[in-house]
């Protein structure tokens, strides 16, 4: 039942293991400027978020829906996406259109002024598997329900083939892709895994509006598989969640690659402030945080809001610490990168 994973999923989030053994964010090092000659209540962190203005460049990323938990989550979560002026995702929509009653866990975001509302898709649901596949009314459907400013169509292959139930086809996603973002404003999206230069100009070509990296480093889907497989006494699914625990492109490294000449969002494990400034210096548009918001989204809308803005105030004192009173000085500071992130920066040389 797909409510029972998604709940599964949230549950192993919070409660296990389930982040890949490094973390790319802490191979980059910002250079410290002691003589910052600037007032930090003047930084501005405005900008541009495709074609939004937004207060932070900072994204809550897709993350769920489908059951009631979900609902109060995403609850939550909208009350900080209005508070401080962010674009917010929400998971998966299958459940929605495989069980129209529960529409209501992804449109309860409609009860705070969320300002950039962003539906979500799974690529292999674009496809046939088999079995039904998500048609043009469905998408109309989802887009419509949140009253979306954009879809995301999210690229969780491996997901897919470490999870019992996982879909397997992936021939004539891009064609499809491609129908899909003719009609909608689409952010390309993996989901822990990271895009490579390759996939990005194919996503580019294809006529999406945005890629969103999703990069190693952060939460392992297929660590939470592992637990799932683990509970499940499925011992082929299990060894795959190890084996693949650390697969993919580091989050830094496929904000790099992904620079195509459309907007990039830095994500994949982002855990604060400063995270999120390397994010902008490696040249994302903005950064995407997922699981380091899901404790305090399931406790109550202030802790997830007062989770949110200590990521923004770190975020403006390493602005601060770096001498950058705006985005476009962010992006001069100097950094110098480590091992092993810096030999990923090397691939495409
Ligand atoms: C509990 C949970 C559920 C998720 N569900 C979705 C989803 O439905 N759609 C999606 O695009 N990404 C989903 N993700 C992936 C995140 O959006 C993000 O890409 C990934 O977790 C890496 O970011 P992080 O390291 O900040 O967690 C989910 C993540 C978590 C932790």
């Amino acid at each position: 039942m797909i409510e029972n994973r998604k709940e599964e999923h949230i549950r192993i989030a919070e409660n296990e293991k389930v982040d890949t053994d490094h973390n790319y964010w802490d191979d980059i090092h910002v250079l410290h400027q002691a003589i910052p000659e600037i007032d930090f209540d003047a930084i501005d962190t405005r900008t541009r978020f495709i074609s939004h203005e937004v207060a932070h460049p900072m994204i809550i990323s897709s993350m769920t829906g489908g059951t009631d938990l979900a609902k109060k989550i995403n609850y939550n979560l909208a009350t900080a996406a209005e508070k401080f002026g962010l674009p917010m995702g929400v998971g998966s929509m299958r459940a929605a259109v495989e069980k129209k009653e529960l529409s209501d866990t992804f449109s309860v975001i409609l009860e705070r002024k969320v300002p950039v509302r962003i539906a979500n898709v799974g690529a292999p649901q674009l496809i046939n598997q088999g079995k039904k596949s998500f048609s043009d009314k469905d998408i109309e459907y989802i887009f419509n329900l949140i009253d979306a400013n954009y879809l995301i169509v999210h690229f969780n292959f491996l997901q897919e083939m470490v999870q019992p139930e996982g879909d397997r086809n992936a021939r004539g996603i891009m064609k499809r892709l491609q129908d899909v973002a003719s009609s909608y404003p689409v952010i390309a999206k993996e989901t822990g895994n990271g895009f490579s230069r390759e996939a990005a100009l194919q996503l580019r070509d294809a006529g999406v509006r945005a890629i969103d990296v999703g990069g190693l480093g952060g939460t392992s889907f297929a660590a939470i598989e592992y637990y799932r497989a683990k509970k499940a006494g499925d011992e082929e699914k299990m060894r795959a969640g190890q084996s693949f625990w650390n697969w993919g492109i580091p989050a830094p490294a496929s904000v790099k690659y992904s620079q195509v000449g459309i907007p990039v969002i830095g994500s994949g494990g982002l855990r604060n402030g400063l995270d999120l400034f390397k994010a902008m210096l490696f040249g994302a548009e903005a950064g995407g945080f997922a699981r380091t918001l899901l404790k305090g989204a399931d406790t109550s809308p202030e802790s997830i809001q007062k989770e949110i803005s200590y990521i923004l105030r770190d975020f403006k004192i390493a602005m601060f610490l770096s001498g950058s009173k705006n985005l476009k000085e962010l992006r001069k500071a100097r950094y110098f990168v480590r091992e092993p992130l810096k030999t990923w920066l090397d691939v495409y040389d």
